[in-house]
């Protein structure tokens, strides 16, 4: 597929190596629009939050990126991800991408108040005053549903429940006003009732200045109900995509109906989901990473990794059975995995 000129945020063919050689990202290709919303999902340890950290160059110590290509626009020009220096690519983080990370620790000071850090953030990124800075960040943190932002402001991060703490990197990740918010899991630790006000300011930050959002979430349902479109991750690798009502309501590649199906179980009917778990990126099955977990293996499957293919405009599977009519899964067995 020809990526669009317009595009925010281009990738082809990502990779995440170990100096072992494991690839743990292994070939993903990613398109974000201005304004857009992406969502990406998958079970634990499909390799979501390294796509994410490879995007903001913040991946830790000893992996390496591998790209045919991954560029940002920034306003007129395009920017060479896999090129710019680390000067450049740390310049980018606040104004132009911001990320909530699935730990909240890693993103707050724990020795300054959340008040100062949110204050210090304002100032770096919109070179205002102390006054305006500490005014602008109550602002925010009441918008991110905080009831109390004075005395949010005067705690340190540990003083503050996971679910507050959790609301203070989604402000403080908006403080710069970025172009693309990367969102690693922003609601996991969240009551049901949180969850969707946290989602609703991102849904706001889009309407009013067009923010593009990234949304990592294994929860299929959070992802597609905020999404424009989908990208399901399996073992380092994008199984289905497509729009993500579409991909939610008619699920094509059998690990994305598994995962339907385990949502549909949450809600009181007895499936089981996927029996098993992603295998570690040392242990990937021959052929298709998730053939051993798969009722609708057939022999061809043990032979090559798929590539993902067009079913439908804008919806993709890398599962030649079922892109190639051979079988046609719509139920999950109805067996209970544990
Ligand atoms: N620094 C590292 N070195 C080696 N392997 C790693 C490293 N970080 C992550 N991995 C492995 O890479 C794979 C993908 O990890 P990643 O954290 O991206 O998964 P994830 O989809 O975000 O999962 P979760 O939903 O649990 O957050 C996992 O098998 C993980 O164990
Ligand atoms: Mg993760």
């Amino acid at each position: 597929m020809t990526p669009s000129r317009a595009a925010l945020l281009q990738i082809r063919g990502l990779r995440v190596v170990t100096p072992d050689g494991r690839r743990l990202v292994d070939g993903v290709d990613l398109t974000v629009s201005p304004g857009a919303a992406v969502a990406l999902a998958g079970e634990s340890g499909s390799g979501k939050s390294l796509l994410a950290q490879a995007v903001l160059g913040v991946l830790p110590k000893g992996l390496q990126v591998h790209a045919d290509r991954m560029r940002l626009q920034q306003g007129e020009s395009v920017v060479d991800l896999l090129q710019a220096p680390p000067s450049q690519r740390r310049a980018l983080l606040g104004r132009q991408l911001g990320m909530v990370w699935q730990d909240p620790l890693l993103a707050l000071t724990p020795v300054l108040t959340v008040g100062a850090q949110l204050e210090e953030a304002l100032r770096h990124h919109h070179g205002v005053d102390k006054l305006t800075a500490r005014a602008d960040g109550l602002r925010r943190l009441e918008q991110v549903g905080l009831q109390d932002p004075r005395g949010a402001a005067r705690a340190l991060p540990h003083e503050l429940s996971g679910g507050m703490r959790q609301r203070v990197t989604v402000a403080l990740a908006l403080a710069g006003d970025p172009v693309l918010l990367v969102a690693d899991e922003p609601t996991t630790a969240l009551d049901a009732t949180t969850q969707l006000h946290v989602l609703r300011v991102l849904e706001a930050e889009r309407d009013r200045r067009g923010l593009a959002l990234l949304l990592i979430s294994h929860d299929l349902g959070i992802a597609a109900a905020c999404t424009d479109e989908i990208h399901v991750m399996y073992s380092g690798r994008v199984v289905e995509s497509g729009p993500s009502q579409e991909v939610l309501s008619t699920p094509k590649h059998p690990y994305t109906l598994g995962l339907v199906y385990a949502r549909k179980g949450r809600v009181g009917r007895r499936f089981g989901g996927v029996a098993g778990k992603v295998p570690s990126p040392s242990d990937r099955p021959t052929g298709c990473a998730f053939r051993v977990r798969c009722p609708f293996e057939v022999a061809a499957c043990a032979d090559e990794s798929p590539d993902l293919v067009a079913i439908a405009d804008g919806h993709r599977i890398a599962c030649p059975p079922v892109s190639e009519g051979r079988v046609s899964p719509t139920t999950w067995p109805r067996e209970v995995s544990s």
